[in-house]
Parts: structure tokens; C-alpha cells; sequence
């Protein structure tokens, strides 16, 4: 399983990436909001230079032609950029349309099976479902990722499902259970992920256990 961050913070990414685990980030344009007075484009060209893998950043048209003059322009930034387009009708265009020009694309706010179809069939190379948000609304967004992945594999669809807006570790596991091929997630998130106080416990005892060795050694050499 593939696992990005989903932030636009260049320290978080920096993080993550140190870490040696990290496969890509996505952003959007709330996350790019969060950091302020920055030029977009030059900060995805910072991200596409930290990182060894796909960087989602999303168009903000909402027509075929806005949508497709602005992925055009992302596109040109990094060879790492994936363009994020949303799932709505002109949206469906523009990912068919930047599938026959290969360019490479995210298919975002995706929260039913049916419209994870129509990104298929329009050949995106992610899909985005929104798990968080699905629960959020007291429906099930692991269902969702189940959905997809059936119907993908029934027809052989090679769009990737990109578990998004994760919340908590336990989305993480159970995306990668019904075979999400990425999870993106905040990056406390993935800290998360390292988190079982049996760890913290084992390795407060083996290391007490070391020092009480190594203090008797001490005592013994010296009684010698
Ligand atoms: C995915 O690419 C989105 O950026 C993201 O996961 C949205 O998550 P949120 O619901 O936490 O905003």
C-alpha cells in the first residue's frame, strides 16, 4: 500500500519524507489556504522537489476549459504533479480528455460507487472516496472502499483507489484490508500509525534491563 500525506506543509512533508515511507502527497486548495501567503505553483514545485513520488494539487475551474487550461499549466510545474479534478460532469470530461493527452490525474470528492465508476471509466488513474467525510454524515465510508474496490475488480479497471480523508489509524487499517491501494492522510496522523504503549512499555524495560546490566559488568570488572 502506497501511503501519502495530505497536507501542503513543506516542514510536515519534509518529516514525512526523512521517514523513507512516504510514496506522495495530496493537497487541495483548503490545505494550500492554510499556509498563507504563498504562490501555488511555486510551492508545489517545493513539494514535487522534496518528494520521490505523485503530488496531487487541484484545479479550481469548474467548466471543461478551465479545467483543462489549468491542469494544463500544473502539469508543466513537475513531472511528479497529478492534476486533481472533481467529480462532477465537466470534471469527467477533463479526466477523459487529460487521459488522452497522458497527463496524469486524481479524481477528487468521490463519496458513491457510482460516481467511482464514471472516474474509471474516464480513465482517471486515482480515485478519491472521502472516507472521513462519509462518516462524518453517519453513513459508512469504509463500505464506499469496499464498493470501489469490488467493482474495479470485477471489470479490471485499473484506476487506484486513494483512501482519503482519513481520520485515525483504524481507517488506515481497514483501507488497506479492502485493498485500498493508497491512504493519505494528515501527517499526526501517520505518526499515529507508530503509536502501541506495549512499544513504550517493552522499550522502557529493555532499556532499564540494559542499564542494570551494564552496571553490574561495571561492579564485577571492578571488584576484579
Ligand atoms: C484528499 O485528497 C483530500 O485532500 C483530503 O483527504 C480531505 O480530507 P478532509 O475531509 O480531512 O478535509
Amino acid at each position: 500500500m502506497k501511503l501519502f500525506v495530505d497536507t501542503a506543509d513543506l516542514e510536515e512533508i519534509q518529516e514525512a519524507s526523512q521517514m523513507g515511507i512516504l510514496d506522495g502527497v495530496t493537497t487541495n486548495p483548503s490545505l494550500v489556504k492554510k499556509q498563507g501567503n504563498i504562490d501555488f505553483h511555486e510551492h508545489v514545485y517545493k513539494i514535487c522537489e522534496i518528494v520521490d513520488g505523485d503530488v496531487s494539487a487541484e484545479v479550481t475551474a469548474t467548466d471543461f476549459d478551465g479545467m483543462m487550461d489549468e491542469a494544463h499549466s500544473l502539469a508543466k510545474i513537475h513531472e511528479n504533479v497529478v492534476v486533481k479534478i472533481p467529480l462532477i460532469k465537466e470534471g469527467i470530461k477533463a479526466l477523459r480528455a487529460l487521459d488522452e493527452e497522458g497527463i496524469p490525474t486524481n479524481c477528487t470528492l468521490c463519496f458513491s460507487s457510482t460516481q467511482a465508476l464514471l472516474a474509471a471509466k474516464a480513465g482517471a488513474d486515482y480515485i478519491s472516496p472521502f472516507i472521513g467525510r462519509v462518516d462524518d454524515i453517519s453513513s459508512d465510508g469504509m463500505t464506499l472502499i469496499e464498493e470501489i474496490a469490488q467493482i474495479y475488480d470485477n471489470y479490471g479497471f485499473d484506476t487506484e483507489i486513494l483512501a482519503a480523508s482519513i481520520r485515525h489509524p483504524t481507517h488506515v487499517k481497514r483501507s488497506a484490508l479492502a485493498g485500498a491501494d493508497v491512504a493519505t492522510m494528515p501527517f499526526n496522523t501517520l505518526l499515529k500509525l507508530l503509536d502501541h504503549p506495549l512499544t513504550d512499555r517493552g522499550l522502557e524495560r529493555f532499556l532499564d534491563d540494559w542499564k542494570e546490566y551494564k552496571q553490574a559488568r561495571k561492579a564485577e570488572a571492578g571488584m576484579a
